[in-house]
């Protein structure tokens, strides 16, 4: 991904659990202080073995959230500085989002605010957050009075997305997923729908191999999107098809109720 401040690989991996993810992000940790960002749905599942790879090279800290939109607010910003402060991380911390689209846009406003501004690395672990919140640097928390009313535009130093993660997503979540994925083949490439309508029920059926191809392409296209317009002034807002109908529905539905892709 090319941006003003700096471009930045999306790896594109299906063993999570046999290789640890440690060695694909361990060359885009410059300092030695660490803080893995999770929440308590994801972490039984994920954050073990990262931290103990990371731990060999590392000072490994760890801060779990609640899980849920509804805790994407200052309060869990809070706790993610509480967790920075008492350890005496300084600017040479990288922090790492491990989990969903939630996770990754809170953890990046932490990492754009905390002493102005430190590295970060998303790990997505949903099919969303592989193909659309962890890549181009829009993070952020919602306000009660309105979703992601608070945020920066800051740039990870890496995404790692792991097939394998979406083995233990809730099929309503993958389905929601490949909402944002259809997305991108309507409004950037027809052939890529005839792909999609071959390869839906490999998709659904957790072929990593097609999922994994399904990903790289949204990621390319995103990629590509971001690179022209990185603010959205212009044609970065074609990423939001869709979305005015899906907006309406998740508000007045009640978030929730709703998934995003749903909608
Ligand atoms: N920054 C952006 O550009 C951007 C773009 C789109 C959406 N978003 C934001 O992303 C958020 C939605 O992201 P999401 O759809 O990933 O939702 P989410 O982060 O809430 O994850 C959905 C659910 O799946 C769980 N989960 C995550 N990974 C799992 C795994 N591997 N196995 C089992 N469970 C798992 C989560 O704990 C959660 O309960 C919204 O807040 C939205 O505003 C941001
Ligand atoms: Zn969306």
């Amino acid at each position: 991904v090319k941006t003003q401040s700096h471009d930045y690989p999306i790896v594109i991996t299906k063993d999570a659990r046999k290789l640890s993810m440690s060695e694909q992000i361990v060359p885009f940790i410059s300092g030695q202080q660490v803080l893995i960002v999770t929440n308590d749905t994801v972490a039984p599942l994920y954050l073990q073995p990262l931290q103990s790879a990371l731990e060999k090279s590392f000072t490994v800290k760890v801060c779990i959230l609640p899980d849920g939109e509804q805790y994407k607010n200052q309060t869990s910003i809070n706790q993610i500085y509480d967790a920075l402060m008492i350890e005496h991380f300084n600017r040479d911390v990288t922090l790492i989002a491990l989990g969903g689209g939630v996770v990754g846009d809170m953890t990046g406003f932490a990492a754009a605010s905390f002493m102005r501004g430190v590295n970060f690395i998303q790990i997505p672990t949903t099919l969303l957050s592989q193909v659309d919140s962890s890549v181009g640097g829009k993070t952020g928390i919602n306000h009660p009075q309105g979703k992601n009313m608070i945020g920066a535009f800051w740039q990870p130093q890496m995404v790692l997305a792991d097939m394998s993660t979406l083995q233990t997503l809730p099929p309503r979540e993958l389905s929601a997923g490949l909402a944002e994925v259809i997305k991108y083949a309507l409004i950037m490439d027809a052939d890529f729908l005839t792909w999609l309508e071959d390869n839906m029920a490999a998709m659904i059926a957790l072929d990593l191999e097609i999922l994994g191809q399904a990903v790289q392409r949204c990621c390319e296209y995103k990629a590509d999107i971001v690179a022209q317009d990185e603010r959205e002034s212009g044609v970065r807002a074609l990423l939001n098809f869709g979305h005015t109908f899906g907006h309406v529905i998740e508000t007045h539905e009640g978030y929730g109720n709703w998934l995003h892709g749903e909608a």
